[in-house]
């Protein structure tokens, strides 16, 4: 009879194999292209806005991606934390437009919008995403959304393109039916930062990932006082136990 120590290695074995295949099975299914990391300002334990960054990203979205893509969580006041001014909100807003109340006959009116009202996107296209948490919805977050709008491709030769799709390797499936939406100095920055497809994606990526946590220097601030706290605390706690311990000893 086998030991047991030979029938668990045994099934330790078989079970490392067939995660193995599971796993390389998974692969060849989705196949999506490494999406490179980028280092943003915001990454790592004292992560910050680079708020110049961010109202370059918003430039992009604003002059670009609103015409296909709403970002609903968002109200045009919240661009002021971002360092927009009372006036340049007001602007920015007047031009966007509201849809009122339907009225007796059911029409409905639109209106500029004002700075308390969320960004509805100018000409929302019906099956673009609304584009307030993408910056966490996906895997990779703004990495992703990085490489996906600056890895738009030729479709490979052995790939049928689906009507009205495009080909890009980081999306799943490869095939999206997004157009490429940055081809290059797409906007005017006025800070003078190049406005390349790469530049322009990131600025915009990180952009939308402010908007779907603008309270993430917060929550890096408080995990710092905390880690403080808990030194400090483990400090005063041992000092206490040698005084505690001294007299008996
Ligand atoms: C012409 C309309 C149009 C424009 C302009 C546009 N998009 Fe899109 N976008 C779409 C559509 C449609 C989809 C859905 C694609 C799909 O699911 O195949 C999409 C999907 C996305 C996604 C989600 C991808 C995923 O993983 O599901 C992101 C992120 C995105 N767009 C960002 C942007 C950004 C940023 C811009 C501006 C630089 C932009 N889009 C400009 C139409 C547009």
């Amino acid at each position: 009879m086998k030991s047991l120590f030979t029938k668990s290695v045994f099934a330790a074995a078989v079970l490392a194999a067939g995660l193995g295949l599971a796993s390389e099975r998974a692969l060849a299914a989705g196949e999506t292209a490494h999406v490179e990391d980028t280092h943003f300002s915001f990454d790592g334990f004292f992560g910050h806005w680079d708020k110049a960054q961010l109202q370059r990203g918003f430039q992009v979205y604003n002059e670009i991606c609103s015409s296909c893509h709403s970002l609903h969580l968002v109200a045009f006041r919240n661009l002021e934390e971002i360092g927009f001014n009372e006036d340049e909100v007001k602007a920015i807003a007047a031009q966007y437009s509201v849809l009122g109340e339907p009225d007796f006959y059911g029409d409905v009116t639109e209106s500029p919008a004002e700075p308390a009202d969320r960004i509805r996107g100018k000409g929302v296209a019906e099956n673009a995403p609304d584009l307030s948490l993408m910056g966490k919805a996906r895997v990779g977050g703004p990495d992703y959304i990085k490489a996906l709008l600056a890895g738009y491709e030729e479709a490979p030769a052995d790939v049928e393109l689906q009507p009205g799709l495009y080909y890009n390797p980081y999306f799943p499936g490869h095939q999206i039916a997004m157009p490429q939406p940055l081809l290059g100095d797409d906007v005017t920055y006025s800070d003078g930062t190049p406005t390349t497809v790469e530049q322009q994606s990131e600025d915009v990526a990180a952009f939308l990932m402010w908007a779907s946590e603008p309270m993430l220097e917060d929550r890096k601030r408080m995990g710092i006082k905390v880690i403080l706290f808990l030194i400090i605390f483990t400090g005063l706690l041992y000092a206490v136990k040698r005084k505690v311990w001294a007299d008996l000893h």
